[in-house]
């Protein structure tokens, strides 16, 4: 038997139950979990309901473990591999595959070994995360067709709330790209965040925040990423931006009716979910050919 925190109602409660341990078919994996994160939506989905297509549902979405059975078509793992995987976000599985149980079931594809360096409460910490910053800097204009660390080396690129889960991956995947990194966060997360590759910190209170970033950019700041939206937050960053404009990806689908920011300012209000599964297996195959850090500690190499 497995046993699974389940939600049955909208606003409800997470209620332990025993259920049949699901058996893997076709190309999929049983995991039995080590390690899972909690993220925002969580809670999010648990008082309102959104992407739930049934009930019982099993919330959370960032799962690793071990690999504890495979289906017949399996070719990438094996009993007692340790793997990291993330939900299949909008399909009806999630009574399978929600993280809050003691096993799920994935397709193959969803999962990744986990280097030995990296324990399974750290990689658990990373998929919907790294992937939601992902979406958001490659989901639009800024594709990684290169990665030579020169494309972008005399820009700046903002990330607004880089000591988020999602802030601290956009922090990185920027500077992939080559671009210079300033970023915003609370002064005690200003060290946790220059160690991601951020040149210059700013705490986000900081009431000369907007003359700050644009003496540092030379007025020239066109890329931003807002890890954390508050309106008010938006029109610092639109603020701070170059008058010839610029872009901003934002992590709350909601804001996109905000007319804050200068008309040449465009904001990319996104949802992972909607693009997640189109750029997953990109990004992982990107990711896999980079020298990509957490922690000191490389944290993919897709295998
Ligand atoms: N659109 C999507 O598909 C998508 C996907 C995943 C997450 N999200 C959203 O992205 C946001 C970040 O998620 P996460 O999991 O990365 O969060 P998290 O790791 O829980 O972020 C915690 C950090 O948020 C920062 N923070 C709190 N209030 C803030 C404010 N008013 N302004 C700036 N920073 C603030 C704090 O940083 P300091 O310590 O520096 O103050 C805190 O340490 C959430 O709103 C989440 O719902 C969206």
């Amino acid at each position: 038997m497995a046993k699974a925190l389940q939600l049955s109602e909208v606003k409800g409660e997470l209620r332990l139950a025993s259920v049949t341990k699901p058996t893997p078919t076709g190309t999929q994996i049983l995991v039995e979990h080590v390690a899972v994160a909690q993220n925002p939506i969580d809670w999010k989905q648990q008082e309102m309901g959104f992407y739930i297509n049934s009930f019982p549902y099993v919330l959370g979405f960032d799962v690793a473990g071990i690999v504890a059975d495979v289906g017949p078509d399996v070719t990438k793992f094996q009993k007692g591999d340790r793997v990291v995987v993330t939900t299949e976000f909008l399909e009806p599985t999630k009574h399978i595959d929600g993280a809050f149980q003691t096993h799920s079931i994935h397709t193959e594809d969803y999962a990744s070994k986990i280097p030995e360096n990296i324990s399974f409460e750290e990689a658990s910490s990373i998929p919907l995360a790294l992937f939601t910053a992902a979406c958001g800097m490659y989901g639009h204009s800024l594709l990684p067709d290169t990665n030579n660390g020169t494309e972008h080396k005399d820009e700046w690129y903002l990330v607004w709330a880089a000591a988020t889960s999602v802030g601290a991956y956009a922090v990185q995947l920027a500077r992939l790209l080559g671009f210079r990194v300033v970023a915003t966060a609370s002064p005690h997360s200003f060290e946790y965040v220059k160690s991601l590759g951020a040149e210059v910190v700013f705490d986000y209170r900081d009431e000369q925040i907007i003359e700050k970033i644009r003496e540092l950019t030379g007025g020239k700041l066109q890329h931003a990423f807002q890890a954390f939206v508050v309106t008010e937050a938006t029109a610092k960053i639109g603020k701070a931006m170059s008058t010839e404009g610029g872009e901003v990806a934002m992590v709350d689908p909601r804001f996109s009716e905000f007319g804050v920011v200068p008309e040449n300012v465009k904001l990319y209000p996104f949802n992972a979910f909607d693009v997640y599964n189109v750029s997953r297996i990109h990004i992982l195959t990107y990711l896999a050919n980079t020298s990509f850090v957490w922690s000191n500690q490389e944290i993919i190499r897709k295998t």
